[in-house]
């Protein structure tokens, strides 16, 4: 892998991790994978970083899937770390104590609709597509998308762009609740982001946390272990200096200064 095919920035607590190989649409071969993981838990540990973003290069692709000239001559052997390690990478993403946002900026089909839906939030431009196209490759979907897309749009949805592997448009992903907005251009994209993002790196990092968790549980949890989560987490919060700060700057009409403590 060339250095220069994740590309990290961090700006303002805010850092900015692109999948850079535009000329293949972004896709994510084994050496992106694990440069990805890396990159992930270097912003998790980077404690000036608040919000991580993820992006692909240009205005074609966010990215177009796993590296299909890597499956060639595999078996169900060789191909297992390949699908562990697209997993691992998701379920890092979605874990993290920070909020992940993903910036769609094109195709984001077979793994990168993937990485993108175990992002917090997706945003994407007006001319993304989104799919799991892998049942034309006589494969299926392996870096989680048969869990996590019932979970978002529904199990009816999930088998029907699951069993034909059709692309569906950014304006259908908003109205089946794939993506939480749409924006006419990649610019305007790239703006919105930028937007959410600095509003989210100014709210308090442990209650941020917390709600991430606490909201994931909710996914994963039967129903009465998350609400008892919930309960001992809001008490949890209490604790923090910003729950105080929070309070004081509301009862004295002022904009609250976090420390994230
Ligand atoms: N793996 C490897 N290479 C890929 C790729 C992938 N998932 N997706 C795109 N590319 C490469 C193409 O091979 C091509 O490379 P080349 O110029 O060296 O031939 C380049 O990216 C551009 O793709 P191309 O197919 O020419 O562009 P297009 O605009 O006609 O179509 C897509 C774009 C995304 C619809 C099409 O590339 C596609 O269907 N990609 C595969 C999507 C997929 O099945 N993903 C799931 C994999 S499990």
């Amino acid at each position: 892998m060339s250095e220069q095919d994740v590309l990290y920035e961090v700006t303002d607590g805010i850092a900015t991790i692109t999948i850079n190989r535009p000329k293949k649409y972004n896709a994510l071969n084994i050496a992106v994978v694990k440069r990805l993981r890396e990159l992930f838990e270097q912003a998790e540990k980077d404690e000036s970083v608040r919000v991580v973003v993820l992006t692909g290069t240009g205005e074609k692709a966010f990215a177009a899937g796993a590296d299909i000239t890597e499956f060639q001559g595999k078996d169900s052997k060789s191909v297992r770390a390949l699908a562990e390690n697209g997993q691992a990478l998701c379920t890092y993403i979605e874990s993290m104590s920070k909020p992940v946002i993903a910036a769609v900026n094109g195709f984001a089909l077979g793994g990168g609709c993937e990485v993108a839906m175990a992002c917090d939030i997706r945003y994407a431009s007006a001319n993304a597509r989104f799919g799991q196209p892998e049942i034309n490759l006589g494969i299926i979907p392996g870096f989680g998308g048969t869990v996590r897309l019932p979970r978002l749009v529904g199990l009816g949805i999930a088998k029907e762009l699951v069993y034909t592997g059709d692309q569906i448009k950014a304006e259908e992903a908003l109205r089946i609740g794939l993506v939480n907005r749409v924006f006419d251009s990649v610019e305007a994209l790239r703006a919105g982001v930028d937007e959410l993002a600095k509003k989210l790196s100014k709210k308090p990092g442990v209650a941020i946390r917390l709600a991430k968790q606490s909201l994931n549980n909710a996914w994963a949890l039967p129903i009465r272990e998350s609400l008892d989560f919930e309960v001992n987490v809001f008490c949890e919060v209490f604790d923090t200096e910003d729950m105080v700060e929070g309070v004081d700057a509301f009862l004295n009409k002022r904009e609250p200064h976090f420390k994230h403590k």
